[in-house]
């Protein structure tokens, strides 16, 4: 794996992985994670598909992570399918794609161009993974949000902007500052035609959102581990309400505000960590 790839990429796909076929099967798959995943991380994946929690404390931390993302992952992921399958449209641009499957998984997208836009070093790292998956490719684009001209790349990448596209944005926006949230709602609005749809997926701000980062990081540390959150720190947090301000100044109205607990709580899935699911929105946007 390239060493400054996303490792928060990985954790999302093996909570995916983890769920293929076990929750809600009725309404969330994703086969592609498992072939997305290197062998050693899939030896915790397997473990918590099993229900074989490990007796070793350094196992029994990286399980029990797994488990809440495996919680956290399904209904998020049920939300964003349905804004997506329910807006059908002739491009769809997945931002910040990480290990996301969906360009392979999804029939909706098959008569769609699909492209992913993530950092080099992470896009680097899924193009070798992705060579497990059968199915046409995306179109690859490089992009790290914080520096470079997302509108250009997109379109040096064949994106037209006159025409509708679906953004699909998921565990993104913490890791960027308010001000980089911002530029590149503006950066994607410049390519959005009328009919165009924003899936956005971020963290609400918590209260001792601070006392648990430092909490995480030395439960880490008590494993001889680096917290991924010490690599990829949250920058921001938004209300459901400053999110919905920020994309009205760009021209986008909020359809649908999903909290991903309540979404959970309609599938029934599992809920040990109910304060991290509902700490996850999706809100869908739309372009008049
Ligand atoms: C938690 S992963 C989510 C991946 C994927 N969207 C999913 O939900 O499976 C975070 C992703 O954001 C990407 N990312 C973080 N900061 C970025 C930036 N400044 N520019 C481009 N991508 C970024 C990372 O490379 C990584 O793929």
């Amino acid at each position: 794996m390239a060493e400054n790839a996303s490792r928060t990429a990985v954790l999302v796909c093996q909570g995916r992985a983890a769920a293929h076929g076990r929750l809600a099967p009725e309404r969330f798959a994703d086969p592609t994670a498992m072939p997305l995943l290197r062998p050693d991380e899939r030896v915790t994946v397997e473990a918590v598909r099993h229900g074989e929690a490990p007796r070793d404390w350094r196992a029994r931390v990286a399980y029990e992570g797994i488990l809440a993302i495996t919680e956290l992952m399904v209904p998020r992921t049920v939300a964003i399918d349905d804004a997506v399958r329910d807006h059908a449209a002739p491009q769809v641009v997945i931002l910040g794609a990480g290990l996301d499957g969906r360009a392979w998984r999804m029939a909706e997208l098959r008569d769609a161009d699909v492209f992913e836009v993530d950092q080099p070093a992470s896009q680097q790292d899924k193009r070798a993974r992705a060579a497990a998956l059968s199915g046409p490719p995306p179109a690859y684009v490089p992009v790290d949000f914080r520096t470079d001209d997302l509108g250009a790349a997109l379109a040096a990448a064949g994106h037209l902007a006159d025409r509708p596209t679906t953004w699909i944005w998921e565990g993104v926006v913490p890791y960027l500052t308010p001000g980089q949230v911002e530029a590149t709602v503006g950066a994607l609005t410049s390519c959005s035609a009328p009919a165009s749809r924003l899936v956005v997926n971020f963290q609400l701000p918590v209260p001792l959102l601070k006392l648990g980062f430092l909490a995480a990081r030395a439960l880490a540390r008590s494993t001889g581990r680096r917290s991924v959150l010490s690599r990829e720190p949250w920058r921001s947090t938004w209300t459901p309400r400053a999110m919905a301000d920020l994309l009205a100044r760009h021209g986008f109205t909020v359809t649908q505000d999903h909290n991903v607990l309540d979404v959970a709580e309609t599938l029934g899935t599992p809920i040990r960590r109910g304060r991290s699911l509902a700490q996850s929105q999706v809100q869908v946007a739309d372009r008049g």
